[in-house]
């Protein structure tokens, strides 16, 4: 909401070693991010979670702005035991503008 989209797709550029988004998005290392910004959590149904990830998304915990910003700028300490090997984002402005740049990519 408060992101600049394009912005953000610079920033996704530290996400594109294991994240697709767009028409041809396939999971890769990580799960299709394209609809993710509203998501239930670990919700990818042909993707394999850790359980860590499976755990914390128990009780319907969807991918909103906060949650995302708690996740994104520390990964690791979010989300025990989580597969994602990226220390994480260190400024709030570069999850906000990441945020829009994936708003733009609905469900497929
Ligand atoms: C999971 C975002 C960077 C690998 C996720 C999820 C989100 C996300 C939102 C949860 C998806 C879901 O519940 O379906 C991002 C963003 C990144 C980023 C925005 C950049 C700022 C990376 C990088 C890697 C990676 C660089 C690989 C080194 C993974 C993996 C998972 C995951 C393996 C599954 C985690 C699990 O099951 O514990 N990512 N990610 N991500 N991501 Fe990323």
């Amino acid at each position: 909401a408060e992101g600049d989209a394009a912005a953000g797709e610079k920033v996704f550029r530290k996400c594109k070693a294991c994240h697709m988004v767009g028409e041809k998005a396939k999971n890769r290392v990580g799960p299709v991010l394209n609809g993710v910004v509203g998501r239930e959590v670990a919700t990818v149904g042909d993707y394999k979670y850790s359980k860590g990830m499976m755990e914390f998304g128990e009780g319907g915990k969807v991918w909103d702005e906060e949650t995302l910003m708690v996740y994104l700028m520390d990964p690791r300490g979010t989300v025990k035991g989580t597969k994602m090997a990226f220390a994480g984002l260190k400024k709030e402005e570069d999850v906000n503008n990441v945020i829009a740049y994936l708003e733009q990519f609905d469900a497929n």
